[in-house]
């Protein structure tokens, strides 16, 4: 038996959420290694549905311990918020079952203030952030001055280390005409925190490394996707961490060989959030109806996903770069009803032929697809719980998938419903 982690191989919302929680019933231990509330999973149990932005996708299980691991960034007011809202689900999330790394920085009121006013600073140039506040926050980890949960218990270092930060940070209002932040307010709201999120923090570390020398199975949940990430996505347009499967060693305090199998999810076809280059996206009427079909609405924002075809070159890459082992197709159920589906096989820049995406800002803008074109079906895939449920021709569009993206499909996803999942070979028993 091995540990696994699952981490997007596009642009995020591939479905993670529900592929967690369905594998979560193998696994002792699920812990998220980056990423905050930008992140936006969705559980359907029973008709029921979960949204979790910050805490771990195997929470609402019982019997599982949920690790906050060091490589996120942590707002603790949302985090209460969302703890409070599966509570009045029937959800308790307690000490018991949640665990939160003592080394893991804080995301501030003026991370998500300071977010949006350069957003707007930037006009059309925008990123398009969920506007949380993730950049800032980990813009301050890495110049060492964040607050990080270990502070709060330690009054004199902690006003110290407000000091230090707001140094930095009212210069940085002053620059650009925004009101600056209060001393006193600030402690104040930190000091006031402190004891609803103190019974929580833990030396992490340790404890998943007991879990590993018991035997438990541990399960690394990786928010955002690939292509968001700092290094290997379509930057500037990415998000502030890495989301590669590296990190979920880095981000949770094991070695990398703790990872086990990486599971990559991948929607059926394409779909992005946000600015940035997208070779596949379709803006008629095919990418209008995916969108309906698929329901593509952020969860954390509420606005509509862009669009397109299954891009395999892209997914080829993210494979490459994420070391991913299988891939969770999810959505093939969007794709019922199509006469044709189109699938990316390289892209033309500037009329040269290429087999993956350069880095290049300029390049990735001017990237066309290379289509090939493959039959669809008109019958339903909606709930399949079978390969012998699906019609041969979805089978056939997965094998090709399978092909082009030099990776073989571990699951299946038809619905939104942990259970219409068909398992190919299970991860955890991989290896
Ligand atoms: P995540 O961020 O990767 O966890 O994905 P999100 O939850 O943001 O977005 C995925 C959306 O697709 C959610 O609304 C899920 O309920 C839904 N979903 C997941 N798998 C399937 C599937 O196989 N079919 C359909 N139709 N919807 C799915
Ligand atoms: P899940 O885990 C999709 C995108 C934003 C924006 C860029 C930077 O649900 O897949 P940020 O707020 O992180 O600085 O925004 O990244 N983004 C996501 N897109 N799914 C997500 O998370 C995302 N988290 C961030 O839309 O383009
Ligand atoms: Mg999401």
């Amino acid at each position: 038996m091995t540990n696994v982690a699952v981490v997007g191989a596009q642009w995020g919302d591939e479905g993670k959420g529900k592929i967690v929680d369905w594998l979560s019933e193998r696994a002792d231990v699920v812990v998220r290694f980056q990423g905050g509330h930008n992140a936006g999973h969705t559980l359907v149990i029973d008709g029921t549905t979960y949204k979790l932005s910050l805490l771990p996708s195997g929470v609402v299980r019982s019997g599982k311990l949920s690790i906050i691991g060091n490589g996120v960034v942590l707002d603790p007011w949302a985090l209460f918020r969302e703890i409070e809202g599966l509570r009045e689900q029937g959800v308790a999330v307690t000490p018991e079952n949640l665990l939160i790394a003592e080394n893991a920085a804080l995301i501030l009121p003026l991370h998500s203030k300071l977010d949006l006013l350069r957003e707007e600073a930037r006009g059309p140039a925008k990123i398009g952030t969920t506007g949380r506040g993730i950049g800032p926050a980990y813009e301050d980890k890495v110049a060492r001055r964040a607050i990080r949960v270990c502070d709060l218990t330690d009054l004199p270092s902690l006003s110290e280390r407000v000091d230090a930060l707001l140094l930095h940070h009212n210069a940085l209002l002053r620059g650009l005409g925004a009101p600056e932040i209060d001393r006193q307010e600030l402690l104040h709201a930190l000091i006031e925190i402190t004891p609803r999120l103190l019974p929580f923090v833990a030396n992490t570390w340790q404890r998943l490394d007991a879990a590993r020398r018991r035997g438990d199975r541990i399960l690394f949940e990786g928010a955002q996707g690939l292509m968001l990430d700092v290094d290997h996505g379509t930057y500037p347009y990415v998000t502030s961490s890495n989301t590669v499967s590296g990190q979920a060693a880095v981000g949770s305090g094991l070695g990398v060989g703790s990872v086990g199998y990486v599971l990559g999810i991948t929607k059926a076809y394409t779909t992005r959030v946000g600015s940035g280059p997208f070779p596949t996206e379709l803006q008629d009427e095919v990418g209008r109806l995916l969108g309906e079909r698929g329901r593509e609405f952020g969860v954390v924002t509420g606005r509509p996903r862009r669009c397109g075809w299954f891009d395999a070159t892209l997914v080829r890459q993210t494979v490459k770069v994420g070391g991913i082992d299988g891939i969770a197709l999810t959505k093939l159920d969007v794709l019922d009803g199509f006469e044709s589906l189109k699938v990316c096989t390289g892209y033309r820049i500037h009329g040269e032929a290429f087999d993956h995406l350069p880095a290049s800002p300029a390049a990735q803008a001017a990237a066309e697809p290379i289509y090939e074109t493959l039959e669809g079906w008109s019958e339903s895939t909606r709930g399949a719980r079978s390969w012998a449920q699906l019609p041969a021709t979805a089978v056939k569009y997965v094998r090709r998938i399978e092909e082009l993206i030099e990776t073989p499909v571990a699951l299946l996803s038809t619905s939104p419903e942990r259970e219409d999942t068909i398992l190919v070979h299970d991860p955890f028993a991989a290896r």
